[in-house]
C-alpha cells in the first residue's frame, strides 16, 4: 500500500536540502536580501509543485533526482508569487506559512526585491539543466501575463465585481492552475516524455490545479488561521471572486472531487509508477493545509 505521508515527508526533505544548496548563503553580500529570500522559503510550505514535478518524471520512466533541480526552480518561483501576493498593494496579508509575512519582517522594498530575486533565480537554475530551453519556455508561459501574473491582475481587478463562474474559472486557472500544470509537464520534459505523455501530464496538472484552488477557497471558509498558517475568511471579507460565493460549498466540493477523477483518468496513458500521482490528486482536495 502506498504511504503518502511517508512519501511527502521524504520528498520535502529532498526539496529543502536542494533549495538550501541552490540559494546564496545568508552570509553572502547583500546579506539582508539573501536572508529575506531564505526567510520566506524556509518558514514552511508543502513543496507541492516540486513533488509533483518529481512524481510526473517518475510516471514516464525518469528519476526524481534528475527532476529535483527543476523542483527548486518551481518552488523559488512559487514563493516569489506568495511574497508579492501578500504585499500591501495586493492582498495585504500579515501571515504566511504560519509566520509574519516577509514585508512585515524585512519591509516592503526588501520583500519586492526578494521576490524579484527568487523569480530570477528560478530561471538561472533552469538554464543550467538539460532541456533548459523547453523547461524555461514552459515556466515562463505559466508565470507571465498569460498565466500567474495575468491571473493575479484579474484577481485584484475583479474584487468587488459580480460573481461570475466563467471569470472565476479563468482567474483560478491562470493564477494557480498554470504553474501546477507546468510543474507536471516539466517533470515529463526532464524525463524525455513524448508529446502524448506531456499532453496527458498537462491535462492531469490542469485538473488538479483547478481542484487545488477550489480547495484553497474552501479552506478559506472552513479552516482556522492556526491550522492553515495564513488568514482565513479573507475572501468573503474582501468580496473576492471565490468558488463558495459563486456556486456554494456543496457544489464546490463536488466539483473539486470531479476534477480529481478527471485527473486520475489521464494517468491511463502513462506506463511508469503512477501510485504517487493518484495519491497526490486526492491529497490536493483532501489536504488540511
Ligand atoms: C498557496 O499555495 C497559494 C495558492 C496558489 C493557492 P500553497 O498552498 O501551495 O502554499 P505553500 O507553498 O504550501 O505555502
Ligand atoms: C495566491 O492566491 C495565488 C498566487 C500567489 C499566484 P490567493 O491570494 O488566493 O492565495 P492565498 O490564500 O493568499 O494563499
Ligand atoms: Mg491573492
Ligand atoms: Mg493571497
Amino acid at each position: 500500500m502506498f504511504d503518502l505521508q511517508q512519501y511527502l515527508d521524504a520528498r520535502v526533505d529532498w526539496v529543502n536540502e536542494a533549495l538550501d544548496q541552490a540559494l546564496p548563503q545568508p552570509t553572502e553580500h547583500p546579506v539582508r536580501l539573501h536572508e529575506a529570500m531564505r526567510y520566506s522559503l524556509f518558514i514552511g510550505g508543502k513543496r507541492l509543485r516540486p513533488i509533483l514535478c518529481m512524481a510526473t518524471a517518475e510516471a514516464v520512466g525518469g528519476t526524481a533526482k534528475a527532476a529535483l533541480p527543476i523542483g527548486v526552480a518551481l518552488e523559488c518561483l512559487h514563493t516569489y508569487s506568495l511574497i508579492h501576493d501578500d504585499l500591501p498593494a495586493m492582498d495585504d496579508d500579515d501571515l504566511r506559512r504560519g509566520q509574519p509575512t516577509l514585508h512585515k519582517v524585512y519591509g516592503e522594498a526588501n520583500a519586492i526585491l526578494a521576490g524579484d530575486s527568487l523569480l530570477t533565480l528560478a530561471f538561472e537554475v533552469l538554464a543550467q539543466q538539460p532541456h533548459g530551453a523547453p523547461l524555461s519556455l514552459e515556466l515562463a508561459q505559466a508565470a507571465g501575463s498569460r498565466g500567474l501574473a495575468g491571473g493575479q491582475y484579474e484577481d485584484l481587478a475583479e474584487e468587488q465585481h459580480a460573481q461570475n463562474r466563467e471569470t472565476l474559472m479563468r482567474i483560478h486557472a491562470n493564477k494557480t492552475g498554470k504553474l501546477i500544470r507546468a510543474a507536471c509537464r516539466m517533470g515529463g520534459i526532464s524525463a524525455g516524455a513524448n508529446t502524448d505523455q506531456l499532453d496527458a501530464l498537462g491535462r492531469y496538472g490542469q485538473s488538479i490545479g483547478l481542484a487545488f484552488q477550489i480547495a484553497d477557497d474552501i479552506l478559506n471558509v472552513t479552516s482556522t488561521q492556526e491550522v492553515l498558517g495564513k488568514s482565513v475568511g479573507s475572501d468573503a471579507k474582501r468580496e473576492k471572486l471565490n468558488y463558495i460565493a459563486c456556486i456554494g460549498m456543496e457544489s464546490a466540493q463536488a466539483e473539486a472531487h470531479d476534477l480529481v477523477g478527471q485527473a486520475i483518468k489521464q494517468l491511463d496513458a502513462l506506463s511508469g509508477d503512477k501510485a504517487p500521482l493518484q495519491a497526490l490528486a486526492h491529497y490536493v482536495v483532501e489536504r488540511l493545509t
